[in-house]
């Protein structure tokens, strides 16, 4: 555990303190609807440098910018009407683009590929810091890299505190897993680079989602974050069956279950959702393996969700936490 930096409470002074920092290019935990972010101008080269030291981030990871409207997204990032289309749709929200960038924004933002990742996010503090800055922000999850993402203002402290001056303090994140990634490059070809919450079908999108089942190395290599081994805690983690059981569970070994079990449980039995409910398991994932990540289990054994709409983010990260 690293040495706790301050959690700021979300009041009008503190808000002004992360925009002088963010204008001081520091870097700042910031709360969205998905993850936690960490924060720093997009325009900046010694910003984008600090994002990548803080996290222990390969520079050839490319991160996501983030806007507080269309108008100024289109100033760095190259929009098809596809693009304008669901942008028009989904944001603010939980939608990344993937776009060829313009001149304006650097190689250090894009591990030097000629696309840029935008998104405008829906979360109100992070949107007011954005309406109050005269440049966007770049933001990758606010995690050392490979770990599990942040989706409280404690796990940024805790991981990533003795790193960074300030994390806000938005409360829990309400998908609790990151932002659906589109590559929409090729209008005539767009695809599905990282599930999230936006499912392929709300995106009009369902045959682009079986090529992303098949083909988890071809993904790796379009989104060069998408690693197979990622999210993971320091627990090892295997994963059983959507509604099975796990095989010959010991003492020292923790179950995560998605619903509630019927009946009296095990000390170390938990779970994700009390009815089984998708979205809900979806928020409480990450939260819930860091939780049990710092008790002393010798191994979490987690059940996987069903493979419909957020879930298969859900199958996602937990796949990518499971691999060694
Ligand atoms: O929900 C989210 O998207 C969160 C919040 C903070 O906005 N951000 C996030 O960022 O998840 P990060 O850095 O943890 O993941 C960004 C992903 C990586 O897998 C990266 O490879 C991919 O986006 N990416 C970024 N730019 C790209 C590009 N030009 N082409 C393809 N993939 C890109
Ligand atoms: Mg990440």
């Amino acid at each position: 555990m690293s040495h706790a930096c301050k959690i700021l409470q979300a009041s009008a002074e503190n808000i002004d303190l992360c925009v002088d920092l963010l204008r001081d290019e520091a870097v700042v935990g910031v709360p969205t609807e998905t993850v936690y972010g960490l924060a720093g101008n997009a325009l900046k080269e010694v910003s984008l440098r600090k994002i990548f030291e803080v996290k222990g981030r390969p520079m050839l990871d490319p991160l996501i910018v983030h806007f507080s409207s269309i108008e100024q997204a289109e100033i760095h990032a190259e929009f098809n009407e596809h693009a304008r289309a669901l942008a028009a749709q989904f944001w603010p929200g939980a939608l990344t683009l993937v776009l060829p960038k313009k001149d304006t924004i650097s190689d250090l933002v894009t591990a030097a590929l000629p696309s840029v990742a935008v998104r405008i996010p829906e979360h109100p503090i992070f949107r007011s810091l954005l309406e109050r800055l005269d440049f966007p922000l770049a933001a990758p999850s606010a995690n050392p890299f490979g770990y599990v993402s942040p989706t409280r203002a404690e796990h940024v402290a805790s991981t990533l505190g003795d790193r960074i001056l300030a994390v806000i303090d938005g409360g829990a994140c309400k998908h609790g897993v990151e932002s659906t990634i589109v590559d929409l490059r090729d209008p005539d070809a767009p695809k599905i680079l990282r599930p999230g919450p936006l499912s392929a079908e709300q995106l009009g999108m369902q045959d682009v989602e079986m090529e992303l089942n098949q083909d988890s190395n071809k993904l790796a290599q379009a989104a060069p974050g998408m690693l197979t081994q990622h999210y993971s805690p320091n627990t090892p983690i295997t994963l059983f069956g959507h509604d099975e059981q796990p095989n010959n569970v010991q003492k020292s070994e923790a179950v995560l279950y998605n619903t509630k079990p019927a009946g009296k449980v095990a000390e170390n039995t938990f779970w994700l959702s009390e009815s089984g409910d998708l979205t809900e398991i979806a928020h409480n994932l990450f939260m819930l393996i860091q939780k049990l990540d710092v008790r002393d289990y010798t191994q979490l054994k987690v059940e996987r969700a069903e493979h419909v709409d957020i879930g298969i983010a859900v199958n996602d990260r937990l796949s990518r936490a499971a691999a060694k």
